[in-house]
C-alpha cells in the first residue's frame, strides 16, 4: 500500500490528488494521495514520518523548506534548492524537484533555441537552469532588480523592465510567464510595450499558471503565438513525481495516459 499527499497552503485547489489517484487505479496499484493543509514550513517533516506516508508532493509555500528537511537531493533540485517531491527510502528523505522537467516535457515539440523567461522567482530559476541545461539560450526579465542577482551570478542575460525598453534588436523563439500576473487579477507580467516587443518576434508562448485564460495568453494570440497554460506542465511534474514514488517502474507515457483523465 502506497500513502502519499501533498503538503502546502492553501492545497484545497490542488489537482493532484485527482491526478495520482487515477494513475494509482489505472495502473493497478494500491494507495491512496490525500492533501495536507501545513500552516508551518518548519513542522514538515515531523509530519511526514507522523502521518506514516511513503511519498508527498511539496506546494506554494514550503518547496524551500522541503529542500532543507531532506537527507539527500538528487538531480535540477540540488542547484535550484527548492524540492517539489520527496520520497522516503528507509529512514531517508530524498528530495527532487520535477516542476522544470514537467516543463520542458510540456515543449517537447516546439523548436526552441532561445527562449525569456518574465519573472524571477523559484519556478523561474527552476526554468532557466534546466532549459540551459537542454540547450536553449536563457534571457531573464523582471519587475525588480533585486531577484535578478541570482541569475547574473549564473551569467544569465538578465533585464529589468527599465533596462529592456532601452534593447534594440533581440529574438526569443519563447516567451514564459512565470509571474503569478493574471492569476488573480487582469494584469499582464510586464507593461504593454514590452510585452507586444517580446511577442512580436516570438514563436511560442506558455503561462504557467492554468486554467485560466490569462492576459499574457489572450495578447499572445492576438500576435498569433502558438500558445498553451501551465496544465501541461501540471500534468508532467505529476508524471515524473510519480515514477519517483513507484520506483521508476513505469514508462512515462503509461503514466501519462492514466493521469491525464484528471483534466477531462
Ligand atoms: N503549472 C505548474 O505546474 C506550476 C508549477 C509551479 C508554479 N506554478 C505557478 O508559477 C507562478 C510563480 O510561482 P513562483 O513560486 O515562481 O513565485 P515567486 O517565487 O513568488 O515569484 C514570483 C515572481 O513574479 C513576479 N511578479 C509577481 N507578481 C507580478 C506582477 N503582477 N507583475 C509582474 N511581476 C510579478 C515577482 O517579481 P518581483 O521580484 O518584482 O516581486 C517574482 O519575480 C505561480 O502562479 C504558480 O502557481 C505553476
Amino acid at each position: 500500500m502506497h500513502y502519499l499527499t501533498i503538503f502546502g497552503n492553501p492545497v484545497s485547489h490542488s489537482v493532484s490528488p485527482y491526478m495520482h489517484n487515477l494513475a494509482m487505479r489505472g495502473l493497478k496499484q494500491n494507495g491512496v494521495y490525500s492533501r495536507y493543509k501545513l500552516e508551518n514550513g518548519k513542522e514538515l517533516r515531523e509530519k511526514f514520518f507522523n502521518l506514516g506516508i511513503d511519498g508527498a508532493n511539496i506546494t506554494i509555500p514550503h518547496k524551500e523548506e522541503a529542500y532543507a528537511i531532506c537527507d539527500e537531493i538528487r538531480g535540477v533540485a540540488r542547484e535550484i534548492k527548492t524540492v517539489n517531491t520527496i520520497v522516503k527510502k528507509g529512514d531517508k528523505l530524498i528530495g527532487y524537484n520535477t516542476d522544470a522537467s514537467g516543463f520542458y516535457e510540456s515543449i517537447k515539440d516546439f523548436e526552441v533555441k532561445s527562449a525569456v523567461i518574465l519573472g524571477a522567482g523559484g519556478t523561474a530559476k527552476a526554468l532557466a537552469y534546466y532549459l540551459r541545461k537542454k540547450g536553449i539560450e536563457i534571457t531573464v526579465i523582471n519587475r525588480s532588480e533585486k531577484r535578478l542577482n541570482y541569475f547574473v551570478e549564473r551569467d544569465f542575460k538578465t533585464f529589468s523592465w527599465q533596462t529592456f525598453e532601452d534593447l534594440e534588436s533581440f529574438k526569443f523563439d519563447l516567451v514564459i510567464n512565470t509571474t503569478s500576473a493574471g492569476l488573480e487579477d487582469d494584469s499582464l507580467p510586464a507593461p504593454l510595450n514590452i510585452m507586444e516587443k517580446l511577442l512580436k518576434n516570438g514563436k511560442y508562448a506558455v503561462d504557467v499558471i492554468y486554467n485560466i485564460d490569462t492576459p499574457f495568453l489572450q495578447l499572445a494570440k492576438k500576435f498569433n503565438l502558438i500558445s498553451k497554460d501551465g496544465k501541461e506542465m501540471l500534468l508532467y511534474q505529476g508524471v515524473i513525481a510519480f515514477n519517483h514514488f513507484f520506483n521508476d517502474i513505469f514508462e512515462l507515457n503509461e503514466i501519462t495516459n492514466e493521469m491525464k483523465k484528471a483534466f477531462d
